[in-house]
């Protein structure tokens, strides 16, 4: 009990710290695009034609709170011309929600509690045309360590195989840590999955884009 308090103290402390730095980031509010499958990217509707004449199609799946992981997402999405998908929990976390200082906010309760993970709804689950889809990048904001909850539900609901799957994050300075390992198992380690990375700090599109090329 004193080592939790100790530790949610610490974290407590990074908080702060990194949102001293992300403040811009951060501001972005709960961002609002819809769970459609839209395509973004320069030249899209060409490209994502020219992939799908390929026989190969990427999406980008993404959970975001407060804008930073949908930043990354939508960086990653344009470079790889990918389609983008925004997961939205039915209902979605409110300010006070995700309130992590309070022991009572559903985030610390969902924490607390395993099973209340389990009961999180999406508004909807299966990317249209999933069948199509052969590379997947799965993007979330991490939670005490591991990939936001909202994401379990995308996984479980979801059948991967056959697909390439890639895991990014953000963070304010946790690493991408075991949560892409974690997803997997949740998806029954169908599909091939990759851990990608965690962007900490303040969310430089140049940098993202460099990762995005890096990838093959
Ligand atoms: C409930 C909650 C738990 C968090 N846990 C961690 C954590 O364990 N480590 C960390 O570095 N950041 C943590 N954060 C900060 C978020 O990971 C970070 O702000 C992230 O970039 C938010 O992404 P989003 O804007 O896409 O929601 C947490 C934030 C919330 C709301």
């Amino acid at each position: 009990m004193r080592m939790k308090k100790i530790l949610m103290l610490m974290f407590g402390v990074l908080m702060a710290i990194a949102m001293t730095g992300c403040g811009a980031s951060d501001s972005a509010g709960s961002a609002s695009s819809s769970s459609k499958t839209v395509t973004v990217g320069e030249n899209s509707s060409s490209s994502s034609a020219a992939q799908a004449a390929s026989g190969k199609k990427a999406l980008v799946v993404y959970y975001s709170a407060t804008g930073r992981t949908e930043q990354v997402a939508k960086d990653l999405a344009k470079v790889k011309n990918a389609d983008i998908m925004k997961i939205e929990p039915d209902p979605d976390y409110t300010e006070a929600d995700l309130d992590y200082r309070n022991e009572d906010s559903r985030v610390s309760r969902e924490h607390n509690d395993e099973s209340l993970r389990d009961q999180i709804k999406l508004k909807k689950t299966t990317p249209d045309n999933w069948a199509e889809y052969d590379t997947v990048y799965i993007g979330y904001p991490i939670w005490w360590g591991i990939a936001a909850w909202p994401m379990n539900a995308f996984v479980k609901g979801n059948d991967f195989t056959g697909k390439h799957v890639v895991t990014f994050a953000t963070a304010y300075s946790s690493p991408l840590g075991s949560s892409g390992q974690l997803l997997k198992e949740m998806a029954g380690s169908k599909g091939d999955w990759q851990d990608g990375t965690c962007f900490t700090g303040a969310i430089d599109d140049a940098k993202v884009a460099d990762w995005a090329k890096s990838l093959k």
